[in-house]
């Protein structure tokens, strides 16, 4: 499997920017995108939506995910992961995105996201060391 390139990585970084204009995020007003290039060659982005229960709300990286699948089949595996948002602030992704990423995502895959000391590249599986995995796949 070929690694992302920087332009392509330069790219996804854009299009996560891109969907973080489309955010539904009265509540907290922090507006977030994330884009997913996947193994089939194919980009996919998500927004945060948030829910008047505050609890419902979907994060960008999960809203991702989701339509990866939906658009694609359960086969998708995801190459790297761009995050942004627009209210400059640093924004890895949070736990539960991490575990939901996990389940699609190649280890190795580069995971950028805004970071307090500007935008860093990390490997997913520094992002997240120790996920929960059953070995029944
Ligand atoms: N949010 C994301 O979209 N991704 C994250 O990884 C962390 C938080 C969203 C959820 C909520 O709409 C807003 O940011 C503030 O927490």
């Amino acid at each position: 499997m070929t690694k992302p390139t920087q332009p392509a990585l330069r790219n996804l970084l854009k299009l996560a920017r891109k969907a973080a204009k489309r955010s539904y995020s009265p509540y907290s007003k922090f507006r977030v995108g994330a884009a997913l290039l996947l193994s089939n060659g194919e980009i996919v982005t998500g927004t945060n939506v948030e829910n008047v229960s505050y609890g419902l709300t979907i994060c960008a990286e999960r809203a991702a995910v989701m339509q990866a699948v939906s658009r694609y089949g359960p086969k998708i595996r995801i190459k790297a992961v761009a995050i942004a948002n627009l209210n400059g602030m640093a924004s890895p992704p949070c736990g539960a995105c991490r575990q939901v990423l996990a389940e699609f995502i190649l280890p190795d895959a580069p995971v950028v996201f805004p970071a307090a000391d500007g935008v860093r590249s990390m490997a997913f599986s520094e992002v997240l060391p120790l996920g929960f995995e059953m070995k029944l796949k």
